[in-house]
Formats: structure tokens, C-alpha cells, sequence
């Protein structure tokens, strides 16, 4: 994912402007730069690849100046070379770091063009700076400039701004990316966390999604969403070299989830070109294949389960997803297996390295999808799918797992293209509706409120049941296990249908289930089996779609006063919609409990042994 940094009123600002780059490493990055402004104007200094190879430009080109910026960039709209690097300037005179993606860039770009801008990047980011250049010269000052850019810009994005004309500020906003603020005596920093400004301050502000403003080297002017002037908290935090900030949030588990509309945006960003068309790093002919195998454990299993049913509807592909320590002692059968997928997020779980392994002596082609490009199973798989979730610290896989979903959703869709079963038209629509998924993930946060009652109500039963049909069968499979591992609370996922068949007999008074709803085909069933639920005195907990709600009401009137409602979306999207609800509530009732969150008992991030 990309990292900003930037620092005003330091004496060698170019110095530690590179090692608020290198706390963001580990963010994944394939170009870097820095901008800094002194008398005479700006200086950029661009390199791909390695930091060190930026640092050694640095040492034989050195940067002056009190003020700077400075970018790692994970390439997405644009190539990796040097041009597409960040700091991006316009007419000499303004210089931009972005983090995310300007969705209306190429309409910005043709206007702008057409107004006498010259372009030298094919990135969405440069539109930003021929925008404020235009914006300085309509008059007022940095911050006036700012609104007016914001107020035409549509998408995701975190920026640091600096120009000309206003040498001693630094302009910033953030929608969707994360961006805070570093305060130090008689210097200003911000950076895209907590853990880039962890050697220059100790006193952080986050923004907030819509913030921006202005920072001088002792204060920082800052304005909502609509513009008026917001006073955000300092967080006092303590320099922790190396390690991951919290960043205000009480665990990293609350962190991750809300940082999972920016790993959706990063995750699509690493699988599209310039025009937002999907492409895979990958010379697969899926074509040509009679059937894979998605190989994973725990979360990552039932994000294979959500990807059969895409990778099927989508490429009539018929997928094995295989529990990994289950699979090579089973000796399956291979001879319709042409690709195996080991889904995983630290790419370490030895279950799943071995079950990759046992398929790939059996003569399928491997591939890895996992968070960590470093790790063993990146290694040894022969074609690897990067998951862009940057570090996940917590031990509940939450924005892993959500990463994992949207790649095997467009994993399904170049394959049903290659296929046939897709034509270009409908590509292109499911890559449309694809880029759309950021915005809802960061619409459905609105839950967290109504499900506080629901998390104190779960807080004290002993035992849960999830429901879900179609492809929010497996999602309610996640949200028992996240339940079960955060809270210690007993649950089970079933299929709606099968209900019937058995577990309808746990059914008694005050048992409550979980059931997940979406406006699909699914729909009058599901309904079905939550009113028979509901007949044998379950109490219901609806999580689904806003319109499936509404839908549910006018049939069932009395169905449910707990309901957890996330905006409406195409059915291919409700699995990572109808996530963060469910990852809310087992977080909520977790912390009501006060149990462990980040180490749950007996778990561990990583599993490396058998
Ligand atoms: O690193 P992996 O994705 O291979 O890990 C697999 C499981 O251990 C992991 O998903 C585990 O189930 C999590 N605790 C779930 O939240």
C-alpha cells in the first residue's frame, strides 16, 4: 500500500522524510520519492525498486529545504518507473503525494488537458496537482485552494500538497486512506500512520474521513467534510520503533476492520491498469482448465468456500475447496485438479504448505494467495496472487480475509472471461461494480451503533446460531468462527436449508440466530427458515441489505427488533458487505466479555505446526 510522509520546519528535512519512508516499508511499495522546497524553489529526487536505491540518489544528488514530502508507491493506475513515482509535480510549482484512487481522473484529465495542462505520468494522482495549480491562481489561500479540489475529485484518497506560493504549508485531506498528523515542538509532520511519524513525535492526531487543511511548522488548521473548522484529539503515543501503531483504536482487530475499505481499494488497485480493466499478474489459461482446488484453514478456508461459488457462477469452473490438513491425507483425486490455490494470509500455515505442496507432486500447477510476499508459500508456489491488507497484526483475520475475497472475486471474473462464459460487455460491468466496493465498505461502518445493543445481548447467552443461503452460507460459517474465537461463545454456521435436516432441533426459547439476508434469489427461502426459526422461539438477529430488510418487514411484519442494516449492493459484493457487520459483532460482544481480542486464548497468528 502506498505511504505518505511529509515534515515541515525541520532542519534536514530530506533525511527524515527517508526514514518516516522506511517505518513505512512494510506497507509493500515499489517506487519511492521525495520533494522538498528551499529558496530556490523544489527539488524532486524519484526512484524505483528499493528504498536504497532512493537513498542512494539522495546521497549523490542531496535535497535541502526545511519543508518536504515523500511517497512509497504500490504502482496501480500507471507502470513502475520513475515518471509515475511520487512526489508528482505540476508546472514546477506543485508537488503531490496520493494514497488511493481519483475515480473521475481520466474526466479531470481530458478537461484539464484541454484547458492547456501538460500531463507527464499516467497516474489518476497528477490530476490532483494540475487541479490545485489551477486553484492557486483562482486567489485565496491554501486552504480555499484545497476545498475547491476536493469539491471535483470523487474516490479515495489521503494527499500532502505542498506549492510555491505558500512555502512555509503543507496542504493534506484524507477520504477513505488513512492520514495523521505528527506534532513536534517548532515542526509539523503527517504520514500515513502512526508508526511513520513514530521517531519525529509523539503526539498524533488521525484524521477523520473528509478532514483536511493546512499545516504550518506550529499549527495545523483543519475543517470537516462540510468545512467548518474541526478540532480533532491528540493522542499521546509512545515511540515504538518497528512496531505497528494501534492508532488511537483500543485493539488492532477494531483497527483492522476499519481499514478495510482502503485494503479493498489497494487490493483492486494492484489488478487493474490505467483504465480500471482487471488483469492478473499471471500466464494461466483457465481456459483450458477442468476444474482447481482453493486449499486453506480456518478464515482462509471460508474465503475459498465464498470463491467457489464466484469462481462457478462466474466461469462454470468446478472448484474443490479443501480443509488443507484434511486434504493430502485423504489422497484425493487429482486428475480434474489443473491448478491448486493455497489461500492463505501469512503464507506460513504449514497445513496449507503442505496440502500446495502434496498437489503440486501430483502434477496440478500451484499458485499462492496470500498477505506476506516474503513468505514460504510465496516462495515455493509457482505463481503468486499478492493480498494487499499491509500488516495484520490482530489474530482474528479480518481485513486478510477481506482482501482474499475481492481477489477471488476478480479471479472469477478474468476466468469466466477467458472462459467465454463472460463477454466484454459484462466484464466490464463487473469491473465497474468491482470499483465501487471501497465506497460500500466504508458505508456499511455506519453499523457499529446498532449493533452495540445486539453485542451487550450476545454478551451473555452461551450459545449462537449463524444462518446464511447461497454465497452467505460461508460468511455465516465466519461469523460463528469469529464469534466463537474472540468471545468464547459456542456457535455454529449452517446453511438455511439444511436446518431442517437436524440443528432446527437446538431451536428452543431465546436461542439466538445470526441470519444473513440479501436482496438475491436466495431471498424467499432464507426468509422462510428465519420465520421457522422464529416460530420455535429463536431470537433473531438480521443482518443483511437495506432493501432485503425492508422486503423481510412488509412479509414477516413482526421479524426482528435486533437488525443490523448495510447499504444495498450487487449480490457478487454481499459477502464482503455483510462481513463487517459480522466481524463488528463478534469484536463488540468480544470486548463486553473483556476477553483477550487481539490474542485470543490458545491462538496464534501463524500456524506452523500440524
Ligand atoms: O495465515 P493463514 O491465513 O494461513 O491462517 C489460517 C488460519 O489459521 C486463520 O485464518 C485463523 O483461522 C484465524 N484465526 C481466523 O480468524
Amino acid at each position: 500500500m502506498c505511504g505518505i510522509i511529509g515534515a515541515i520546519g525541520c532542519a534536514h528535512a530530506a533525511e527524515i522524510l527517508l526514514a518516516g519512508l522506511k517505518r513505512l516499508e512494510y506497507r509493500g511499495y515499489d517506487s519511492a520519492g521525495i520533494a522538498t522546497a528551499d529558496a530556490s524553489g523544489f527539488a524532486v529526487r524519484r526512484a524505483v525498486g528499493k528504498l536504497s536505491n532512493l537513498a542512494s540518489t539522495l546521497e549523490s544528488e542531496p535535497l535541502s529545504g526545511e519543508t518536504g514530502i515523500g511517497h512509497t508507491r504500490w504502482a496501480t493506475h500507471g507502470g513502475v518507473k520513475v515518471e509515475n513515482a511520487h512526489p508528482i509535480i505540476a508546472d514546477a510549482r506543485v508537488a503531490v503525494v496520493h494514497n488511493g484512487i481519483i475515480e473521475n481522473h481520466r474526466q479531470l484529465r481530458r478537461e484539464l488537458t484541454a484547458k492547456g495542462a501538460v500531463f507527464t505520468s499516467d497516474t489518476d494522482s497528477e490530476v490532483l496537482a494540475h487541479l490545485f495549480a489551477e486553484a492557486i491562481d483562482a486567489g485565496g489561500g491554501l486552504a480555499e485552494a484545497t476545498a475547491s479540489v476536493l469539491a471535483q475529485i470523487e474516490g479515495a484518497y489521503a494527499f500532502a500538497v505542498m506549492a510555491q506560493d505558500f512555502p512555509h504549508e503543507l496542504a493534506i485531506a484524507r477520504q477513505a486512506s488513512p492520514l495523521a498528523i505528527g506534532l513536534a515542538d517548532g515542526a509539523m509532520f503527517v504520514g500515513s500512520d502512526a508508526l511513520a511519524l513514530g521517531d519525529v513525535s509523539e503526539r498524533i492526531i488521525f484524521l477523520k474521513d473528509g478532514d483536511y487543511g493546512v499545516l504550518t511548522q506550529d499549527a495545523a488548521a483543519l475543517y470537516d467534510a462540510e468545512g467548518r473548522k474541526a478540532n480533532r484529539e491528540i493522542v499521546a503515543i509512545s515511540a515504538s520503533p518497528g512496531l505497528v501503531s494501534k492508532e488511537g483504536y483500543h485493539h488492532f482487530m477494531e483497527k483492522e476492520i476499519h481499514e478495510q475499505p482502503d485494503v479493498a481499494l489497494h487490493s483492486l488497485g494492484a489488478f487493474q491498469d490505467a483504465e480500471g480493466r482487471l488483469h492478473l499478474p499471471w500466464d494461466v489459461d483457465f481456459a483450458a482448465m477442468k476444474g482447481v482446488a482453493y486449499l486453506g484453514a480456518g478464515t482462509s478456508y471460508l474465503a475459498g468456500l465464498v470463491g467457489r461459488y464466484w469462481m462457478e457462477s462466474l466461469a462454470d469452473l468446478p472448484v474443490a475447496v479443501e480443509i488443507a490438513s484434511e486434504f493430502r491425507y485423504r489422497q484425493p483425486a487429482m486428475s480434474q485438479i489443473n491448478l491448486a490455490l493455497g489461500i492463505s494470509q501469512s503464507g506460513e500455515s504449514l497445513d496449507t504448505l503442505m496440502a500446495l505442496k502434496y498437489a503440486g507432486e501430483k502434477g496440478a500447477d500451484t499458485g499462492a494467495l496470500v498477505n506476506v510476499a516474503s513468505s514460504t508459500m510465496a516462495r515455493e508456489a509457482k505463481h503468486v496472487l499478492l493480498t494487499r491488507a499491509g500488516v495484520e497484526v490482530g489474530v482474528a483475520s479480518t481485513k486478510s480475509y477481506m482482501a482474499q475475497l475481492v481477489v477471488l472475486l476478480i479471479l472469477a471474473v478474468v476466468a469466466g472471461h477467458q472462459r467465454g462464459v463472460i463477454n466484454d460487455k459484462l466484464r466490464r460491468e463487473m469491473e465497474v461494480m468491482l470499483a465501487s466496493l471501497p465506497r460500500l465498505l466504508g458505508a456499511s461502518m455506519a453499523c457499529i451503533d446498532a449493533i452495540k445493543p445486539i453485542a451487550t445481548y450476545l454478551a451473555r447467552v452461551n450459545s449462537c446460531l449463524y444462518l446464511g443461503r447461497g454465497v452467505l452460507y460461508p460468511v455465516a460459517l465466519e461469523g460463528a468462527l469469529k464469534l466463537k474465537e474472540l468471545s468464547y461463545i459456542h456457535a455454529e454456521g449452517y446453511a438455511g436449508g439444511e436446518m431442517k435436516h437436524g440443528p432446527i432441533a437446538l431451536i428452543e426459547e431465546g436461542l439466538p440466530v445470526v441470519a444473513l439476508l440479501s436482496d438475491d434469489n436466495h431471498f424467499p427461502k432464507m426468509l422462510s427458515n428465519i420465520v421457522e426459526a422464529k416460530a420455535r422461539g429463536a431470537e433473531i438477529i438480521l443482518i443483511a441489505t437495506e432493501s432485503a430488510i425492508t422486503k423481510a418487514e412488509n412479509e414477516a411484519e413482526t421479524i426482528t427488533k435486533m437488525k443490523v442494516s448495510v447499504p444495498d449492493c450487487n449480490p457478487l459484493l454481499a459477502p464482503m458487505v455483510l462481513s463487517l457487520p459480522i466481524q463488528q459483532l463478534a469484536y463488540q460482544t468480544a470486548t463486553q466479555k473483556g476477553t483477550d481480542v487481539d490474542q485470543p486464548r490458545n491462538l496464534a497468528k501463524s500456524v506452523t505446526v500440524e
